[in-house]
């Protein structure tokens, strides 16, 4: 496998009114064309940082972002990013959402070619009989559907994903998770996925980068998942392997948070109020 993504030394300084806070420095890692990464680690960390540096939506303090061999400044449509909420437009049908992006990748093609793309993308994540529904007619299951959809349509190259399905119930989450498997299988595409549920990256990643805490913070450990693709839950629960592998992400997350409670800052990063300071958003349920 080739290799596709090079991120070099990565660093996010921000500007905060008590002066500049380091929350990334020297975020180094190489991915496979085809591989799937996750990225865990506490809240607050760094994880979204370096996922929109790598979208290229969030400017860079230092470092390089290499797709395919290429320095990339900015975003751009080989590198589709799905987030927590999908914002879909209120006013415009399921279809019409899709199609927002479709037009900008497509812009020679038919009316009816372009609609034919979003199309299939929406009947590949479930959707085929929604598709003239507008976003308040759909539960937030198929609305993240949606931004799934619209993420796929722009044929990219690379999926960042951040916490896809963080808001969704465990049923629909396991469903999603499903879905984008199979829609891996098929379109061969590089995906980064923030999570904060080691059971959701055991299952779909190749390997899980464990994200040290901030201030500073960098790739701490890297986890390789063995299990062959493609894999079944009942596969992966009934392998003694996976305890391991859960064991060591979870031994790797009380680590840092006692480093956490160890670190006293000389001035205090500020969090935004609504922001956890614990580790009560990794889920440990299996
Ligand atoms: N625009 C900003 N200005 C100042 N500080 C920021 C800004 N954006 C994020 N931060 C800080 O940077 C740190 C990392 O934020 P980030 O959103 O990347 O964390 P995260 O690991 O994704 O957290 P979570 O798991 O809660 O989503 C946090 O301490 C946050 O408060
Ligand atoms: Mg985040």
């Amino acid at each position: 496998m080739s290799e596709f993504i090079d991120l070099v030394n990565l660093v996010k300084i921000y500007k905060t009114p008590k002066g500049d806070a380091v929350i990334v420095d020297g975020f180094n890692l190489k991915m496979n064309q085809g591989e799937f990464v996750s990225i865990i680690g506490h809240s607050g960390c760094g994880k979204t940082t370096v996922l929109s540096m790598t979208a290229g939506l969030l400017e860079k303090s230092g470092g390089n972002v290499v797709v395919d061999k290429k320095e990339v400044a900015g975003p751009g449509p080989d590198r589709a990013v799905v987030f927590q909420a999908p914002n879909l437009l209120p006013w415009m049908s399921t279809l019409n959402n899709v199609m927002l992006g479709v037009n900008q990748v497509y812009p020679h093609a038919s009316k009816k070619e372009r609609h034919q793309i979003c199309e299939y993308f929406l009947n590949i994540v479930g959707l085929g009989d929604s598709m003239h529904k507008m976003p308040n007619e759909l539960s937030g299951g198929m609305q993240q559907r949606v931004g799934i959809a619209r993420a796929l349509a722009l044929k990219p190259k690379m999926l960042l994903l951040d916490e896809p399905f963080g808001k969704l119930d465990s049923l629909t989450r396991m469903d999603l998770q499903d879905i984008l498997i199979k829609i891996l299988d098929k379109n061969q595409m590089t995906t980064m996925m923030v999570t904060h549920d080691v059971d959701e990256a055991i299952y779909l990643s190749d390997r899980i980068v464990m994200m040290t805490n901030g201030p500073a913070a960098k790739v701490g450990e890297i986890l390789e998942i063995p299990f062959e693709k493609p894999r079944t839950r009942s596969e992966i629960l009934e392998d003694p392997r996976y305890y391991e592998l859960r064991g060591r992400l979870l031994s790797f997350l009380e680590e840092q948070d006692h480093k956490k409670k160890e670190f006293k800052p000389k001035a205090k990063i500020e969090k935004p109020a609504d922001e956890p300071d614990d580790n009560s958003e990794i889920k440990k349920s299996a």
